[in-house]
């Protein structure tokens, strides 16, 4: 029987446990997946600790990233066949040998893409593309900021943007990760323990302010990322890895100049299959074609995944992490 690891009630990563489970044959529109590389994120930790509510029954398995090979299909999937190579961004699901998922969700991989690199980059490389294009579309010339430049999306996003001729600037918790974050794209790197970033971005800008502010750190950057943007600015706060935002104050909107605001999140920009499709196409060629490359700064078994959340909320990682099952 294949294994995963399992959380039987929310709590930290000593709630993870290595076992056995029972897996269905594929139903109607499912396929059975091998897993040959498991993405690490954020939203992991959300699901496990229960900072994101659990409405179904546990256990839970956490994990939204995955590649792997088709083991077999169910009634009515046409688009795959056994032994096909896919990947896949799922809000969980993913740490296990092997998974059931509706095919409509699968992508198929190109050749050229390996198993790693797609689990390293379905989810962050996707919300970096949803990012970047769609919900504020970064241009030649924009001056941005993004907060964890050294992250998973981070480095990403850093280089990305940097392709589409903005002036990228990043925040970051050591020098360790300045240095990463200057190697992806970044042309800024604020160290925002040692620094007060609202006032190094003034200095950079020369007072002006910058155009959009990517935060995904959530309580810790709150409200000061709003006074790192100029006149009709965009804040575009897409996580909380310091923490919920406990007093968001529209107010504070009109205050700093009129700024727009918003939370998005992936799975609504990659909703239909049309923009899976698109998004995923988008993404594949940018790697291709060398815009973005991810770099796996930890690789670990998928039964040492309590260890990995340890290092992941403690801001031990950087860049990308998978789990080989
Ligand atoms: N809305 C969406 O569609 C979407 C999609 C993907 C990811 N996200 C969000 O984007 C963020 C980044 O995700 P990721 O998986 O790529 O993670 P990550 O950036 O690799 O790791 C999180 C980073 O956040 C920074 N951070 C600041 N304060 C922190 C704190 N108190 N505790 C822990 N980390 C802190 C750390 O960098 P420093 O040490 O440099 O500060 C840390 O390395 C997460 O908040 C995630 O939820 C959102």
């Amino acid at each position: 029987m294949p294994k995963a690891m399992l959380v039987h009630q929310n709590g930290g990563p000593e709630a993870f446990s290595f076992e056995e489970i029972k897996l269905n044959a594929p139903g109607p529109d499912q396929v059975l997946l091998k897993h040959h590389a498991i993405g690490v994120n954020f939203i992991d930790t959300y699901f496990r600790s229960g900072l994101y509510p659990w409405k179904g029954e546990f256990p839970i398995i956490v994990g939204a990233e995955g590649s792997g090979e088709v083991l077999e299909v169910g009634e009515n999937v046409s688009q795959f066949k056994a032994g096909d190579r896919v990947c896949y961004t799922v809000p969980h699901g993913g740490y296990s040998e092997q998974r059931l998922i509706n095919a409509s969700q699968l992508v198929k991989l190109p050749e050229d893409i390996s198993h790693e690199t797609a689990a390293s980059i379905i989810l962050k490389g996707l919300t970096a593309h949803y990012l970047l294009f769609r919900t504020f579309e970064v241009l030649k010339g924009h001056t941005i900021l993004i907060h964890a430049a050294a992250g998973g999306v981070g480095t990403l996003a850093g280089q990305w943007a940097s392709h589409l001729g903005a002036t990228v600037i990043g925040t970051v918790s050591t020098e360790e990760k300045a240095a990463i974050a200057k190697s992806n794209g970044y042309h800024h790197v604020i160290n925002y323990k040692t620094e007060n970033f609202v006032e190094r971005v003034k200095e950079i800008t020369h007072g002006k302010g910058v155009d959009v502010v990517y935060d995904s750190v959530g309580q810790n950057t709150y409200p000061e990322s709003l006074q790192c943007l100029k006149r009709l600015g965009m804040w575009v706060c897409f996580g909380q890895s310091s923490g919920l935002i406990k007093n968001f104050d529209l107010g504070h909107l009109a205050q700093h100049g009129s700024l727009f605001a918003t939370r998005p999140t992936l799975f609504n920009y990659i909703a239909t299959r049309e923009e899976l499709d698109q998004s995923a196409a988008v993404l594949f060629e940018a790697i291709r074609t060398g815009v973005i490359k991810t770099t796996i700064h930890q690789r670990f078994k998928l039964e040492e995944a309590a260890h990995v959340h340890q290092l992941l909320e403690n801001r031990q990682t950087k860049g990308a992490t998978v789990l080989i099952p």
